[in-house]
């Protein structure tokens, strides 16, 4: 017997089956998903949304992925790397403002000299903050020694997105080469997790090749791995990319957009003390994307404290928001979105993964600075 919806969402957790079901939802149908999460989320994380600077320090990227607007042979690309000055000044304008964390975000280099770089600036980040300041690294691929390196000298979370856990899919998005096997970067995530990162991981949603049934086995890759922290929107074509030939498979924007919506509806369902970054590329297809994430799940919002020059620069897809604007006018642009939202603004709190704290036995959670 079929069952309907509101019985479906009285469950705990999903099949993969019942997940594809929910992806598929429409209409009343899918007013009752987001209704239910969003209670899920007020209920286990509170209608709170903490702020992370997000500091994207460099474009230079090694890998070529077939997606990404920075890849390496996008020879359009006007390439830049922040002095450590500029980073720095980037991070104190995010502690002055009371946020509680940044991520460091540029594209991948495995070098001495680039690990040797990120553990001065994450030393001089802990100096200045008197250790106040939450750091999360964002910064691909590396081996077990850097990553241990980074977490004594003061990162305590890491984003690294599977993109997709499918790994015949992976394959698809990605060169065959040594730089991008699916294998390492699953390996990868299990060593920032064994070393005690609080770990996150995303996908991006309504890639060319990609079915619903691949989508309802991230949310449960996720979930098996026990993951902390999870980033994803949409992904948005990118004319000097080679994925861009496929457009033509791709689902509507708006389709696409609201696909986004129900994987963290459903996520926030099946993994209710995580924390969920509202992605920005949600914003890239609808005005408001941002805000109606954080109304069905999400509690995490990266507002951007690059600076104004380069922004423009790190186009990893197009249309990408605020590259017009500084840091000041994001501030205050995102203050009021998300008084609009009817949320709070966790300013000067961690807003550690809840799940994170609850794993480690930690009683802890988001603690006041
Ligand atoms: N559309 C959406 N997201 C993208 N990313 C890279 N290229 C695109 C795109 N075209 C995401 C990837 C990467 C993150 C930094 O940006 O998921 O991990
Ligand atoms: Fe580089 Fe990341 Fe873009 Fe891949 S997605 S090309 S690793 S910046
Ligand atoms: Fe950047 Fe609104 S968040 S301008």
């Amino acid at each position: 017997m079929e069952r309907s919806i509101a019985q479906l969402l009285q469950l705990e957790s999903f099949t993969k089956s019942e997940i594809v079901e929910l992806l598929s939802s429409d209409g009343e149908d899918k007013v009752q998903l987001f209704k239910k999460s969003a209670a899920v989320k007020e209920k286990y994380v509170k209608n709170k949304v903490y702020f992370r600077g997000l500091i994207e320090f460099s474009n230079i990227c090694e890998k070529n992925c077939f997606y990404c607007g920075i890849r390496k042979t996008n020879m359009h690309v006007r390439r830049y790397n922040l002095s450590d000055d500029e980073i720095l000044h980037a991070a104190k304008f995010a502690f002055d403002n009371n946020y509680g964390s940044i991520v460091l975000q540029s594209g991948e280099i495995q070098s001495p000299v680039f690990t040797k770089r990120i553990e001065n600036l994450l030393k001089k980040i802990a100096r200045f903050s008197g250790n106040k300041l939450r750091v999360t690294l964002s910064l691909g691929e590396q081996s077990y020694k850097t990553y241990r390196q980074w977490f004594e000298s003061g990162a305590h979370r890491y984003l690294l997105r599977i993109e997709s856990s499918n790994p015949e899919l992976y394959k698809k998005l990605h060169p065959n080469d040594e730089l991008h096997r699916f294998e390492r970067r699953l390996e990868s995530l299990k060593i920032l997790k064994d070393i005690g990162y609080q770990t996150g991981t995303g996908v991006m949603i309504g890639l060319p090749f990609q079915t619903l049934e691949n989508l309802a086995d991230d949310l449960l890759f996720m979930k098996n791995f026990s993951i902390d922290m999870v980033g994803m929107g949409p992904y948005i074509e990118h004319a000097d990319t080679p994925l861009f030939q496929y457009r033509q498979m791709l689902l509507p924007k708006e389709e696409r957009f609201q696909l986004a919506l129900k994987m963290i509806a459903i996520l926030r369902i099946m993994m209710k003390d995580i924390n969920i970054a509202s992605a920005t590329a949600l914003q890239a297809i609808d005005k408001l994307g941002r805000e109606k994430a954080i109304k069905i799940g999400a509690n995490v919002i990266m507002p951007n404290v690059t600076p104004g020059y380069y922004r423009d620069d790190y186009a990893l897809y197009e249309n990408k928001p605020c590259t017009d604007e500084n840091p000041e006018d994001c501030i205050s642009c995102l203050e009021a979105r998300i008084a609009l939202s009817l949320n709070k603004i966790g300013f000067g709190e961690w807003g550690d993964s809840a799940h994170y704290n609850n794993r480690m036995g930690k009683t802890e959670t988001n603690q006041d600075i």
